[in-house]
């Protein structure tokens, strides 16, 4: 009897301990633990706040992206009221051959905007990026550059007229000394390229707004007295312009003074221009935190109040929807999350800094 007992015990010990040494299963995490998401009410649509104040809040756009994606479509559609065309209205992309173009992203554009009541920036038809081979290699005589160019302005701005309500009509001309950068058209056809480009611009489509559009001229420096020399000059000769378009390609570290832009608007607004902020991002760098991206709120609220401030500024464009298609990585090689959106579409701080400011009342 005692010796049946002993087996027992003994088995009983052995068995609890080889239990307690076999590797369990990972158990689930238990959900009841999770904390339940507070409820976010979803902030109101930028645009809905921007048309009370008739103010354009925009997003650059690709119609690479528009037609593969129906987030990004739906995004797009939701939160903004304008959008400039990124890339597609550019002279390579739109004119891939001398005596062809190819309509159908700006076509496609065009049809989404409208169906979703949007307004849209065209950018841009004079430039020195993303030219096609055939103009940078064609060794064009001045008169050969000059037709070559008011053709195209001619065809692509009077095929778009009336869906567009601004043009870049050039873009980066300047240095960051504020001369004239060397360029094909500058090279081809001389300085007075600038003015004929927005006369031929103006006889295409009387009725758009026709901007100059440049990077790093958003403060006080050289370049944006040189952005000043140029469009004063443009003005007092009479040539046909509008408005500056303040890019905005800001860094973390290296934000323009919020009261030297409002100075440069001041400015500008005098000469009686209009101004835009036309492809803001602020550059985080790998470092993406929840203090890099409090930060990057906080200059989208200072710069936009500068806008929302100034007399003749009404519109702030965003340069991508979401930071899975922003420029930045080609330009850095590094991750960054430039923009409003995050990666999987979903607001940052930047954004409810935007709402929080389009809020405030005037
Ligand atoms: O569409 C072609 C594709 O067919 C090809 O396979 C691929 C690889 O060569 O290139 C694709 O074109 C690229 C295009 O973006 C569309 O993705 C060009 O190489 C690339 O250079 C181009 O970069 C654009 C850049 O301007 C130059 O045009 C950026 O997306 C765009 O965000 C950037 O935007 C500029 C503004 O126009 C002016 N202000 C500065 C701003 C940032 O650079």
């Amino acid at each position: 009897m005692k010796r049946t007992l002993f087996i027992t015990v003994l088995l009983f010990v052995v068995l609890a301990c080889s239990f307690t040494q076999l590797p369990t299963a990972p158990t689930p995490f238990p959900t009841s633990t999770v904390p339940p998401s507070p409820t976010v009410t979803p902030a109101p649509p930028l645009r809905s706040l921007a048309a009370t104040r008739g103010f354009w809040i925009g997003s650059a756009v690709s119609y690479e992206y528009l037609r593969a994606d129906s987030t990004y479509r739906d995004l797009v559609a939701r939160e903004f009221n304008l959008l400039t065309t990124e890339n597609d209205l550019k002279f390579g992309p739109i004119h891939p051959e001398l005596e062809r173009y190819d309509f159908e992203a700006g076509d496609a554009l065009m049809e989404f905007a409208q169906a979703n009541d949007m307004a849209v920036r065209g950018h841009t038809l004079v430039w020195d990026w993303q030219n096609p081979s055939w103009l940078m290699e064609g060794n064009y005589s001045r008169d050969e550059l000059i037709n070559i160019l008011r053709e195209h302005i001619y065809t692509v701005v009077g095929r778009y007229r009336g869906q567009i309500s601004a043009w870049d009509v050039v873009n980066e001309a300047l240095d960051p000394q504020g001369n004239l950068r060397d360029t094909i058209w500058l090279r081809g056809i001389g300085p007075d390229y600038i003015a004929l480009a927005f006369q031929w611009t103006h006889e295409a489509d009387p009725d758009a707004k026709l901007f100059y559009n440049d990077q790093a001229a958003e403060g006080m420096n050289a370049k944006s007295d040189g952005v000043y020399e140029l469009v004063k000059g443009l003005r007092d000769s009479g040539i046909p312009i509008d408005g500056v378009g303040l890019q905005m390609h800001v860094d973390l570290n290296a934000v323009p003074p919020p009261g030297e832009v409002a100075a440069n608007m001041a400015r500008l607004g005098e000469l009686g221009l209009e101004v835009a902020i036309t492809e803001m991002d602020v550059r985080l760098g790998p470092e993406i935190t929840p203090e890099t991206l409090q930060r990057q709120a906080e200059i989208y609220r200072e710069l936009l109040s500068v806008c929302l401030r100034a007399e003749k500024c009404n519109t702030l464009v965003v340069w991508g929807a979401t930071d899975a298609y922003s420029w930045l990585p080609e330009l850095t090689g590094m991750p960054d999350a430039g923009v409003l959106f995050d990666l999987h579409y979903q607001p940052k701080p930047a954004l409810e800094a935007l709402v929080k400011t389009l809020m405030l009342t005037e």
